[in-house]
């Protein structure tokens, strides 16, 4: 009697652990093909980490500089997300700070499964899109790289880039295609971080030179 009792409340307590392992790897893991560092790993640090104020060379966190490689590589144990702070911080929670804009599942998923690969310094893995619709091209770009300056009232230099009209705005006097191309009398964009990509700065230039489309 006491036996079977036993062998239910086991084979229960098994059932339940193997629903919430599984239901555990659905919602924690996102397939990232061909992450590369430069083009996915990169923006999510330079957006969510690399803020002003935070975690930028000239911010008061500047021991923890992450807006390039070398780093965002101090807080990396290569192959091991887990015993990495840059990863581990993020993943439990802690970072970023509350009120600051959190990070979505596949970008958490991106840096894991990046550090898995070995953390390299890779650049270029995917062709070159040369498609430049607002909706499909632009206005990602602007999610990806910018946004986390550049968003309401306190937006870097008083530009907000979350809407259409204020991305063709920003593009007075050159600015928004000047600010990418690290043109002299413009401040470099992304704020601390390298340029962008030739692709995605073309993107940018091809779209102005239609007309700025809304498509
Ligand atoms: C880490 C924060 C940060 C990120 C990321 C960032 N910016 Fe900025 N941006 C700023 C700040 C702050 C200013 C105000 C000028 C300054 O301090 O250099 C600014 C100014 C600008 C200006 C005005 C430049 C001028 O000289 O008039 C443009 C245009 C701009 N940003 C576009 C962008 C674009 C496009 C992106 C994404 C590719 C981007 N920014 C990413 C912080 C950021």
């Amino acid at each position: 009697m006491l036996n079977t009792t036993l062998t239910k409340s086991f084979t229960f307590v098994f059932i339940l652990s193997v629903f919430a392992f599984s239901q555990q790897s659905c919602v924690y893991e996102v397939e990232t093909p061909n992450v590369c560092f430069q083009e996915d790993v990169l923006p999510i640090f330079v957006n969510k980490c690399a803020v002003t104020g935070c975690h930028n060379a000239s911010s008061f966190q500047k021991r923890l500089d992450f807006s390039n490689y070398e780093g965002i590589m101090k807080e990396i144990k290569a192959k091991h997300p887990m015993q990495s702070e840059a990863y581990t911080e993020i993943a439990n929670g802690e970072m970023p700070p509350k009120d600051y804009p959190q990070l979505t599942q596949l970008e958490k998923s991106t840096i894991k499964n990046w550090i898995r690969m070995g953390a390299p310094n890779s650049s270029n893995c995917n062709t070159c899109d040369s498609t430049f619709t607002f909706s499909g091209r632009i206005k990602p770009l602007m999610d990806k790289w910018c946004i986390g300056c550049h968003t309401g009232t306190a937006a870097g230099g008083g530009y907000d880039l979350t809407s259409y009209t204020n991305i063709k705005n920003a593009n007075n006097n050159n600015r928004l295609i000047g600010s990418l191309q690290h043109l002299s009398g413009i401040s470099a964009m992304p704020k601390g971080a390298g340029k962008l990509s030739d692709c995605d700065i073309k993107a940018v230039q091809d779209w102005i030179d239609a007309g700025y489309p809304n498509n």
